[in-house]
């Protein structure tokens, strides 16, 4: 029995560092480093909440390929389960071409095979080995997302508790119905700009206003500002354990997602969870990556106890 089921896109990074200037079509230019490594931010989350001490398991598409099992073996070392992933013949695994430059990042990804995952292939007897199920990136998965109602529905007739975490649509046309999505997801997880693009308004104030009808629990993250949450008429603003030191940022809604439902998963009140999501955030950006800081759950209490002053 799994604490978590997460379904989500799964690819590789293909990561360029320090490059000699930018791409140019007919030249060649030459990078000094190279990483190939598990890209994708279900798997962050996934990753960063098994070291949190759950229990998680994964449903995600892959090719019959090297990148699929790079994708496997690096979840697997992660103590994430590995035993629902989905292997295509018809579609190679997805990559992301990530040109670093500084802080600045050039980024081609190849989708591949997450984009078609289908909900049927969450099937029942997935479902019933979880308590909790988590859905990300839904703009990477249009297969998915068609039916994500009915695959929601479904985990919830099971018993499950459900989370959402939309991320961010690339096609930039954010066509997800709330109204009828949100009532199935116990806890909806955008960031400032997802909520707004989402709700069509201009402010996380208004865009709550927008869903609160029919939304359960709703966790805005808003990068150094820390979080909001709504539920119940209610609502709760909580700063963030500041980073003055920021090593990057990627990854750290993710661990956000990972920190709150380690916490909601165990019954915990809300601002218990809220806090906590703003402490894994926040411990995410002391080390560059999604993962890097969440080595193990001692690395994690030692980097909230000496940076954050916190005690888990
Ligand atoms: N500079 C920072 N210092 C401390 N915590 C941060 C910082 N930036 C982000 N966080 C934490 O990470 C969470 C997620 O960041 P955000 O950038 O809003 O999400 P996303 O990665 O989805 O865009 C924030 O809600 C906050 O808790
Ligand atoms: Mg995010």
């Amino acid at each position: 029995m799994y604490d978590v089921l997460v379904v989500g896109e799964l690819n590789v990074d293909i990561i360029l560092n320090r490059i000699d200037g930018f791409p140019e079509v007919g030249k060649e230019k030459l990078s000094k480093d190279l990483r190939v490594v598990l890209g994708s931010s279900s798997a962050i989350f996934a990753s960063n909440l098994a070291t949190l001490g759950a229990q998680v398991a994964f449903v995600g598409k892959i090719g019959k390929d090297q990148f699929g099992q790079l994708v496997e073996t690096s979840l697997k070392q992660k103590g994430v389960g590995t035993q629902f992933l989905v292997h295509t013949n018809d579609h190679q695994t997805g990559a992301t071409v990530v040109l670093n430059y500084d802080m600045d990042r050039a980024m081609v990804t190849y989708p591949g095979a997450m984009e078609h995952l289908t909900e049927k292939e969450v099937r029942n007897d997935i479902l019933t080995e979880a308590r909790h199920l988590h859905v990300s990136s839904v703009f990477l998965q249009p297969n998915l997302k068609k039916n994500l109602v009915q695959l929601m529905e479904r985990a919830k007739s099971f018993g499950l508790t459900t989370s959402l975490d939309p991320q961010w649509d690339p096609a930039e046309q954010w066509d997800l119905n709330l109204q009828e999505l949100l009532p199935v997801v116990d806890v909806f997880l955008p960031n400032r700009s997802e909520l707004k693009h989402l709700t069509k308004t201009n402010s996380v104030h208004h865009g709550i206003d927008a869903i609160k009808d029919f939304a359960n629990i709703v966790a805005v993250k808003d990068g150094e500002n820390g979080a909001i949450l709504y539920h119940d008429g209610e609502t709760i603003r909580k700063p963030a354990y500041l980073n003055k030191e920021v090593a990057d940022c990627i990854g750290a809604g993710d661990s956000f997602d990972a920190g709150f439902i380690s916490q909601y998963i165990q019954g915990k009140d809300l601002q218990t969870c809220l806090d906590f999501a703003n402490l894994v955030g926040a411990v995410n950006t002391t080390e560059a990556g999604g993962t890097a800081a969440f080595q193990d759950l001692n690395k994690v209490k030692s980097i909230a106890k000496e940076r954050f002053s916190f005690s888990i």
